[in-house]
């Protein structure tokens, strides 16, 4: 038995509700998987992983269709960039491709269903070092603009990538390329130690041919310009039409070519009206026309609990603050700017309004999902709850009875800056949240083919 079945069988043997961060969860958790069993742990990285497998035979579907005179859809860098983004190679030790935590399955995030029902997040290239954000989605992430103030003077940010904006987009002029090139070298990601080492095995590997027709035959004397290219041919897959489809229900209902039912319209409408969640999670199409985003690139502190199952709180020698640890968002990045500091304090706490596209795909109807950018929720069903209940219900005590989630909600992770404007109380019957999440459904691509442009 692997070892995350192993602590799954135990965590449901001992009849633990995952749902939620309990307390309880966390000392289980730290007996059923002490850290040296994760760190020498062979079995964890297996090829067989569901997640490994499936990136592991697209690349090679890729690889064979590119070996083949007639490589079909994509332009060359995009499928250059494919390869990149599939390649289990690019790790110190091998084995972890972006895919790995961006898995298309499962709508470009998380694919490990025990992951995502625990922690939510995901194990680098090494074992036993894990991030301390739940991956957002891939897709839908190039669109977001360089990282700007939204008026001159005001606190409000708008754009970059990552949970707290970090990955500006200021180097290359576009956050999704500032984005690929950090996972290759981080060490609790894909842990290469050096530039030279991840072009060296993009120009000796199975596709070095591919990188050198797009990028031209010197590219790879040139470590630097080599490294930025790498970057540059992700972005321009994941801005592809293969990963922002724009192929969902919702989609071919705008194009007239399906019909939402009764419920998903009514999920609309409280999207759009009662519900508000359209002033964050925009559902208008953009300046040119561009399907709609569900998101405005901006920044808010909702004030999700903090997640307890995160094994980033004990991972002392990346996270000296221990389980102490609060993640305090864009205002944290902001500190480390000087001409932003000052508007550092005004944005502690906030997060990147996440893309909704995709929320709900998953490989089969059981499967979990985490959301939220540590996790804490496991359901459409729980987050809608918790928009609506937030400021309602009681804060949960320790030592009082109460289920989080039902009775009561925990305090947030930084109870500063928590939006009170638009999110709390928004008096939602138990039909109008299940219409909600019915709508939210509706965004899943695969549903139709789009024609061609
Ligand atoms: C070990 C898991 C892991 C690997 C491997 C990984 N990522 Fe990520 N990715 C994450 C996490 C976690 C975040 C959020 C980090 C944060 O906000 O601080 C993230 C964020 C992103 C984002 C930002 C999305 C947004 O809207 O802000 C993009 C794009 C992305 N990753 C693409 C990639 C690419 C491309 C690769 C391979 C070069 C990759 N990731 C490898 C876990 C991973
Ligand atoms: C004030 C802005 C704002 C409003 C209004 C808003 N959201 Fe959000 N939404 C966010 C932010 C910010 C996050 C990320 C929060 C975090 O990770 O701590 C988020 C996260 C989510 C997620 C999790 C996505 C993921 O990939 O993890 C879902 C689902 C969601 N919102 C749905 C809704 C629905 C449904 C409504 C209306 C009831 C709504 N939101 C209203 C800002 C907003």
């Amino acid at each position: 038995m692997s070892r995350s079945w192993w602590r799954l069988f135990l965590s449901l043997a001992a009849g633990v509700p995952l749902a939620y961060g309990a307390p309880a969860l966390l000392a289980q958790e730290a007996s059923a998987s002490p850290p040296e069993a994760s760190a020498s742990s062979p079995e964890a990285s297996a090829p067989g992983h569901p997640a490994d497998v499936q990136a592991s035979a697209i690349f090679e579907a890729t690889l064979a269709a590119e070996a083949s005179s007639k490589p079909a859809g994509l332009r060359p860098v995009e499928r250059l960039g494919k390869l990149l983004f599939f390649d289990r190679r690019l790790s110190e030790p091998q084995g972890q491709a972006c895919a790995v935590c961006h898995g298309p399955e499962v709508g470009w995030t998380g694919p490990d269903l025990f992951i995502n029902l625990t922690g939510s997040v995901y194990e680098g290239a090494v074992r036993g070092r894990f991030g301390n954000r739940k991956p957002p989605s891939s897709a839908y992430a190039t669109q977001a603009p360089v990282l700007h103030l939204e008026a001159p003077g005001q606190a409000g940010f708008v754009g970059g990538n990552f949970w707290d904006g970090r990955a500006t987009g200021e180097e290359l002029g576009n956050p999704a390329a500032d984005q690929a090139q950090g996972p290759f070298l981080n060490p609790v990601e894909q842990n290469n130690p050096s530039e030279a080492v991840v072009v060296a095995k993009v120009c000796r590997g199975p596709y070095g041919d591919v990188f050198r027709a797009v990028y031209g035959a010197r590219i790879c004397a040139d470590v630097p310009r080599a490294y930025d290219s790498i970057a540059r041919a992700i972005a321009a897959y994941e801005g592809s039409s293969e990963v922002n489809a724009f192929s969902s229900k919702y989609d071919a209902w705008l194009a007239g070519r399906a019909s939402l039912t009764a419920q998903e319209r009514w999920g609309l409408r409280l999207f759009e009206g009662k519900a508000r969640c359209d002033t964050c999670h925009t559902s208008r199409p953009g300046r040119r026309g561009e399907p709609p985003l569900f998101t405005d690139y901006t920044f808010e502190n909702l004030g999700v609990p903090r997640n307890l199952f995160n094994p980033w709180y004990w991972e002392l020698p990346f996270n000296p603050e221990g389980p102490f640890y609060v993640d305090l968002g864009l205002g944290a990045f902001l500190f480390t700017r000087e001409e932003w500091a000052p508007f550092a304090r005004a944005n502690l706490g906030k997060v990147k309004v996440p893309t909704l596209r995709n929320v709900d795909k998953r490989p089969y109807p059981g499967f979990v999902k985490a959301y939220a950018h540590n996790g804490y929720f496991k359901s459409l069903e729980s987050i809608v709850h918790f928009y609506n209940t937030r400021d309602v219900l009681p804060v949960c005590l320790s030592g009082t009875p109460g289920i989080p989630g039902v009775d009561c909600w925990p305090t947030p992770e930084v109870g500063l800056n928590l939006n009170t404007r638009e999110v709390g109380d928004l008096r939602l019957t138990l039909q109008e949240e299940q219409a909600l999440v019915a709508f939210l459904r509706t965004l899943s691509d695969g549903y139709y083919q789009r024609a061609a442009e």
